[in-house]
């Protein structure tokens, strides 16, 4: 079965952007013209998927905003030596379909994932976290790379990545055994362990591919890390009870959950597009 939906959540809070996210959602922080959000669709797209399915919150209409024809600013802007600034965005709304649902509480990403089950129905679909920005300029992005190993396996996948021993208190951690070249078996996931207690250093980023039984292994996963139901848990289950991959992936990752990774995620970009215009 082909990967047609990409599940965004998007109802957290972005904190550690407080005060701009308080009356903006964090996923429309801008990484130079385009906010967050915007890239991680552009992935999705890239893969092939037509159909973003977005959990969102009070206090995220300007995504839904932004995903929308502004007939205002069509009218101010047809003809003007402006009007191709709206291109790229036309273009990207013209090849999808978005989707919505609100997640009431917070009660952690695997809530906010079921809370995906209206929009995704009994089908394998792709999880993006947008705060982490991956970028893959030498080919395929991230969820390419993983649908391609998806029709390979047919299994949940998680991207991973390997991180300095300290910081594994950031991160999902998996372990398990390498099957084929950066592809590896998983038979152990860790919600955010501190270092002490990882099985490994490799972290899972805002990347999945999970098949439609995690629906009910998130229903049966009792509260973990700060009292949030946790995606991890819930894959550990899945992977107890069946297959699930972890794989690393080319190209690079930004976390602009964090303002440093913000900033270095729009050097970057920066960089790639403007200075070779230039
Ligand atoms: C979430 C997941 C974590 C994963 C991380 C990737 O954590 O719970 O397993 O490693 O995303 O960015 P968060 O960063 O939302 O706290």
């Amino acid at each position: 079965m082909n990967i047609t939906k990409c599940l965004f959540p998007a109802a957290g809070y972005g904190t550690r952007f407080l005060p701009v996210t308080k009356a903006m959602p964090k996923e429309m922080l801008p990484i130079l013209t385009k906010p967050l959000i915007q890239y991680g669709v552009e992935e999705a797209v890239e893969a092939g998927i037509d159909t973003m399915a977005i959990i969102t919150g009070r206090g995220k209409r300007a995504i839904e905003d932004h995903f929308d024809i502004s007939y205002e600013l069509e009218h101010q802007i047809k003809g003007s030596s402006k009007e191709h600034l709206l291109d790229e965005i036309r273009a990207l709304i013209s090849k999808c379909t978005f989707t919505y649902t609100r997640q009431i509480e917070m009660k952690g990403l695997g809530d906010a994932i079921l809370k995906g089950k209206v929009l995704i129905g009994h089908e394998p679909f792709a999880v993006v976290l947008a705060d982490d920005l991956c970028i893959n300029e030498n080919g395929h992005g991230v969820l390419a790379q993983m649908i391609a190993l998806y029709k390979k396996y047919k299994c949940s996948i998680v991207a991973i990545m390997e991180v300095p021993a300290e910081e594994t208190y950031k991160y999902g951690v998996i372990d398990g055994k390498e099957i084929e070249e950066g592809v590896f078996m998983v038979s152990n996931m860790v919600e955010k362990p501190e270092p002490s207690e990882a099985p490994s250093n490799l972290a899972i980023i805002g990347r999945y591919i999970l098949t439609p039984e995690i629906f009910e292994m998130i229903k049966s996963t009792k509260p973990g890390k700060n009292g949030e139901i946790q995606i991890t848990d819930a894959l550990m289950h899945l992977a107890q009870s069946g297959m699930v991959l972890a794989c690393k992936f080319e190209g690079k990752r930004f976390d602009c959950g964090s303002v440093e990774g913000f900033v270095e995620a729009t050097n970057y970009l920066y960089n790639v597009s403007y200075n070779q215009e230039n």
